[in-house]
């Protein structure tokens, strides 16, 4: 599957920071995808999200509560497959037209259950360095105003509120200030950081 980002969203995300595009997978992949996450709950293959890495890692229950899985890229379900294949498009995409030297990315699963939340926070800091742009995709079928859980980006113009609507994509500059809004019903998402750095091993 191939990305390809029009000269009208490039301009808005060089001016505004983020973007957001609906509809980004076909939808059965979508659906596909969704059930590729919930067969990883299913495995019990899914942990508390920490916050830091390795030594400084450690569960704040009162910062963030979603829980996550890593996506092994080399032994993935085959709509995980497709979408990582999406995002190496659009990673080669941005790197060249905002000359960021993006060269690789790693992606989680996530689930918040109802009540979960993630305060405002960063994503691109002194540990996190060489993450450059964040990504979700939203896996939420039906998804209505009472089930909450908006993304909430504070860029330096305005904030703005993203709904977690099944089959959308957002992504930002990491180093921009955001938070995800406490849920009323379970949500599922999938995050990705975009990167000027190739991966280590370091989130076992
Ligand atoms: C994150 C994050 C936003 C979202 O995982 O770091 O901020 O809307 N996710 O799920
Ligand atoms: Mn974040």
């Amino acid at each position: 599957m191939h990305t390809n980002l029009s000269e009208g969203q490039l301009d808005v995300f060089a001016r505004d920071g983020y973007l957001l595009i609906d509809n980004f997978l076909e939808e059965d992949i979508a659906l596909q995808l969704l059930e590729e996450l919930k067969h990883w709950k299913e495995q019990e293959a899914f942990r508390i999200a920490g916050i830091g890495k390795l030594t400084q890692h450690k569960i704040e229950e009162d910062f963030r509560k979603d829980e996550i899985k890593w996506i092994d890229r080399e032994n993935c379900l085959p709509a995980t497959k497709v979408y990582l294949q999406s995002l190496e498009s659009l990673m080669k995409q941005l790197s060249r037209e905002f000359y960021l030297s993006l060269k690789d990315f790693e992606s989680m699963y996530a689930i918040y259950p109802e009540g979960a939340f993630y305060k405002k926070h960063k994503d691109r800091f002194q540990q996190q360095a060489h993450r450059i742009i964040s990504v979700v995709l939203y896996l939420n079928i039906a998804w209505e105003e009472k089930d909450a859980g908006e993304l909430l980006i504070y860029s330096n113009k305005q904030s703005i509120k993203v709904e977690p609507k099944f089959n959308r994509l957002v992504f930002f500059k990491s180093e921009l200030l955001h938070e995800v809004l406490s849920c009323n019903n379970t949500r599922y998402s999938i995050t990705t950081w975009l990167k000027d750095q190739f991966n280590e091993v370091n989130f076992l």
